[in-house]
């Protein structure tokens, strides 16, 4: 049987490691989407062409068929970021499904890496998608805070790490998620309480060589040596058994890794040690970027903070960088865009509305109305500013409400309800 990471592994083995990593890493086909853990560009203005992406990555379209089937099951709409292919991909979902269906039980797993004490909207995504999936399927989830991982990449000292990773936790628990069906925890304390999670990194560490993290993530001979160990720690909660005090002694409750699609190279790792290990492959729902608000050719990032509004702006800050940077598809005159209407396509504001205005008939008149050239920008960005006004202030009160206490709460090693 092929491998998920063979195709790779060929291809190095006739070219050679040092030829392997610069394809991956550098586009070695110019008009190709760069999309991997730590960079999203496209030279398209629509953004990452994510048919191609499916393809390139070998994981399956998110059909109407498999949304179909998930309302059946949970008898209920499903959410409208997979009602508008948001979330457009998967690897394995149907194997969930089945298991609902057979009322066998399985996990969610999803993560944050801790690099600046504010998240952004790009970032709520995942977060916002899996509290959907905790709250419509019922079932326990563990979310992994890499302090870990951002502090071999991003230069920063462990104190820190340590403060972004407290405040990133506080930001999730306050979108909301079920202290008794969520558990939350940072690599650099976990490891040291939990010998099973560390048993099963090393044990992903021995199955994968030099050569496989090197054709999958590009690392040279420069990187320090923790770098080529980290994927073995962002994979090994993808199994049950790394977290004893939850499962007890199922060790092969399956998992569903809800994220946005850079974080995939880690899961088609994992999903090809998996069975080597006799393990479950974990399964995945991949959503497509946030855009920058510059436009669709990057995904929103914490690297720039102009590009992207963090859970801290004002309300003034909000209105300030969607009027100033968010990019326009609209005519360059108001007569050119009243004769030839707008580009929703490209549109920032109307990109941003798909994923933050929840009714669905609303979002059709302004895309009607914006292509036809009755409304203009102006008029988008005035509706998506008091939309994102309101998701980020409503975070923030939440916010104020969590303590410390909560904090240690979720991240307290116990028996979750499910
Ligand atoms: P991080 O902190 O870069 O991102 C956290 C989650 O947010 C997603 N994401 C976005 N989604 C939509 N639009 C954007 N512009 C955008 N930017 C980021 C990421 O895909 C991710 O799901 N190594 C990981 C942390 C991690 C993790 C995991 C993530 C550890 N285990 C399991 C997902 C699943 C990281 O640094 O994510």
């Amino acid at each position: 049987m092929m491998s998920e990471v063979n195709n790779i592994e060929v291809i190095s083995d006739q070219l050679g490691d040092q030829k392997l990593s610069k394809e991956v890493n550098n586009d070695v086909n110019g008009d190709e989407d760069k999309v991997d853990p730590w960079n999203v560009c496209s030279n398209s203005a629509t953004g990452v062409d994510y048919d191609k992406l499916i393809v390139r990555f070998g994981c399956s379209k998110l059909t109407d068929d498999i949304l179909q089937r998930m309302e059946t099951l949970t008898n209920q709409r499903v959410h409208h970021f997979l009602r508008r292919k948001i979330f457009f991909s998967h690897r394995d979902l149907h194997v969930i499904l089945k298991r609902y269906e057979e009322k066998q039980p399985f996990f969610l797993y999803t993560g944050r890496g801790p690099s600046s004490s504010a998240l952004h909207l790009g970032h709520l995504i995942p977060f916002i998608f899996t509290k959907w999936l905790q709250e419509t399927f019922n079932v326990p989830l563990v979310i992994q805070m890499t302090d870990d991982e951002k502090y071999l990449w991003k230069g920063l000292s462990i104190d820190e790490i340590k403060k972004a990773t407290k405040e990133n936790i506080k930001d999730i628990i306050a979108m909301g998620f079920d202290v008794n069906k969520t558990f939350i925890f940072s690599d650099l304390s976990f490891i040291g309480k939990c010998p099973a999670f560390y048993e099963n990194i090393i044990k992903v560490q021995r199955s994968v060589t030099f050569n496989q993290v090197k054709g999958i993530f590009g690392f040279g001979d420069s990187d320090c040596i923790g770098k080529i160990g980290f994927p073995a720690i962002q994979a090994a909660p993808s199994f049950s058994s790394s977290f004893p005090f939850i499962f007890k002694e199922k060790k092969d409750i399956p998992v569903l890794i809800p994220c946005a699609i850079d974080q995939d190279p880690y899961f088609r790792m994992t999903r090809d040690v998996a069975p080597k290990l006799s393990k479950p492959k974990p399964a995945l729902i991949h959503s497509t970027f946030l855009p920058a608000l510059t436009g669709a050719q990057t995904k929103m990032s914490a690297s720039d903070p102009n590009n992207s509004i963090f859970l801290t702006d004002s309300a003034n800050q909000i209105k300030n960088k969607i009027n100033r940077y968010a990019f326009s598809g609209g005519g360059a005159t108001i007569d050119e865009h009243r004769a030839n209407g707008g580009n929703c396509d490209i549109d920032i504001a109307f990109q941003y509305l798909k994923f933050f205005l929840e009714d669905d008939n609303r979002l059709e008149q302004y895309r009607t109305d914006y292509s036809s050239g009755q409304l203009l920008t102006g008029d988008l960005k005035k509706e998506l500013i008091g939309i994102i006004q309101k998701i980020v202030s409503q975070h923030q009160e939440n916010r104020k409400k969590v303590t410390d206490e909560m904090v240690d709460q979720f991240m307290a090693l116990r028996n979750l309800n499910f």
